[in-house]
């Protein structure tokens, strides 16, 4: 104690920061978190390899989990709720997170979020469990360093779909590397992510060699499968049986590859909506979207385990285009429209995969049951909400339904006989080999 003081005064690290400064920096960090994955969500359908969708369903998913626990902790501070709205100071480092939706291609967006945006959210939150009060703050610590292990699994990815994505086009690569330049740099100029006060450095506009972005009309796929519009032939022929045996197990997985589609809709509305809608959207698309991923991945799997080829394997993109440019509630609809039209089914099938003694395709068909439920949830209740936000009636949710039942439709008589009569070929060819095995 010292002599000189009439008080009690030791110095002690841990109360560096008291609790709104606390807050402040908790509140930057979600409003990082939640601009990099309405980014990353809108990048989904331009990227092709299957593993990088599957890959950014998950990692949305996480943003989406850390930042929600970075707003209710934030609430918990007693931080105004009010100025949980806005983004504050931090208005120019949020918008260059935000402004990487504008990069100009594929591997620089995959470089400027694996090289610079990831290691500096994986550096502050690293800082901010050093520096702020394990008492105190011991909240904080459980999610914040969960985050922090998640931030080395994504940076270690999207390192690796970088390099894979500058090896598959290699003209972009001088492009790409002057884009992730120019992020670092302006990262710099507003101050970093960091752990100090908000920087009043201005937005300082577009990033050179932005590209403003546009939703894809046609869905980037992976050049390994056998590609088509409509991946098997009871799409565009209602005579053609979805079968049974090992038809049905085919077709099945067949159907859960094919759910690629479901995370690009996922992603779209995600992004799209983001700004229309309160935060609990973010939350429950980032979810809803990873779900997708993991039914994709689901048939991916099977589709392997019975050895069969990639190439042989159709994959298609007819419900994507059924919703391209279309106002975006109808990639909301469309999911809502195929959820609630195929849940019926799923438990008979997981039965019938018991019977079969196929344990596999019974647990994924059992649990993909379980997450349909709770999006056939989310689709109602989000339809309607955004009806409301449009001022129009919640109630025509329904009417969303059934125009992207005509818009499905409308596709699907474009079919040209030539397609009707390829994936009939490249169906039979699949279950002959399925057969020997
Ligand atoms: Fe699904
Ligand atoms: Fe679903």
């Amino acid at each position: 104690m010292s002599q000189f003081s009439e008080f009690l005064l030791t110095s002690q690290p841990r109360a560096r920061w008291m609790r709104f400064d606390t807050a402040q920096l908790l509140k930057r960090f979600f409003f990082c978190e939640r601009s990099l994955l309405s980014s990353q969500a809108a990048w989904i359908p331009a990227i092709a390899p299957l593993e990088i969708k599957i890959g950014l369903a998950r990692f949305i998913w996480q943003g989406a989990e850390t930042a929600d626990a970075l707003r209710n902790r934030v609430f918990e501070l007693r931080f105004p709720s009010r100025l949980l709205e806005e983004q504050g100071a931090d208005h120019a480092l949020i918008e260059l997170f935000s402004g990487i939706k504008d990069s100009p291609s594929v591997p620089a967006f995959l470089l400027s979020i694996g090289k610079v945006l990831l290691p500096a959210l994986r550096d502050s939150f690293q800082a901010y469990l050093e520096a702020s009060d394990s008492i105190a703050d011991g909240p904080t610590h459980r999610f914040l360093s969960l985050a922090l292990s998640e931030k080395a699994e994504q940076i270690g990815a999207f390192e690796k779909w970088g390099e894979s994505a500058l090896t598959g086009n290699p003209e972009l690569r001088d492009g790409a590397l002057a884009w992730t330049q120019a992020v670092a740099k302006r990262l710099s100029d507003v101050g970093g992510v960091g752990v100090g006060p908000s920087s009043s450095a201005s937005s300082g506009g577009p990033l050179p060699g932005a590209k403003t972005y546009a939703v894809p009309g046609k869905p980037a796929r992976d050049s390994r499968f056998w590609p088509c519009r409509f991946y098997w032939p009871d799409v565009d022929d209602p005579a053609y049986p979805y079968g049974e045996g090992m038809q049905l197990q085919l077709r099945s997985a067949i159907s859960h590859l094919n759910e690629v589609w479901a995370i690009e809709n996922g992603g779209l509305m995600l992004s799209a909506f983001a700004d229309v809608l309160p935060w609990e959207w973010i939350h429950n698309s980032a979810r809803w979207t990873y779900d997708e991923s993991r039914h994709c991945q689901m048939g991916y799997e099977r589709l392997m385990a019975w050895q069969l080829n990639p190439a042989e394997i159709p994959l298609g993109t007819y419900i994507y285009e059924s919703a391209s440019g279309e106002d975006p509630i109808y990639r909301l609809g469309m999911l809502y429209f195929f959820e609630t039209k195929n849940i019926r089914h799923k438990p008979a099938r997981a039965q019938l995969f018991h019977a079969y003694g196929d344990t596999v395709s019974e647990h994924d068909m059992d649990f993909d049951w379980a997450d349909e439920t709770m999006h056939a949830g989310y689709g109602k209740h989000w339809l309607k909400e955004l009806l409301a936000v449009r001022g129009q009636d919640p109630a025509a949710y329904d009417q969303v339904r059934e125009r992207c039942e005509q818009l499905v439709r409308h596709c699907v008589n474009t079919a040209t006989p030539e397609e009707v009569a390829d994936i009939k070929k490249v169906a039979a060819g699949l279950l002959a080999k399925a057969a020997r095995r």
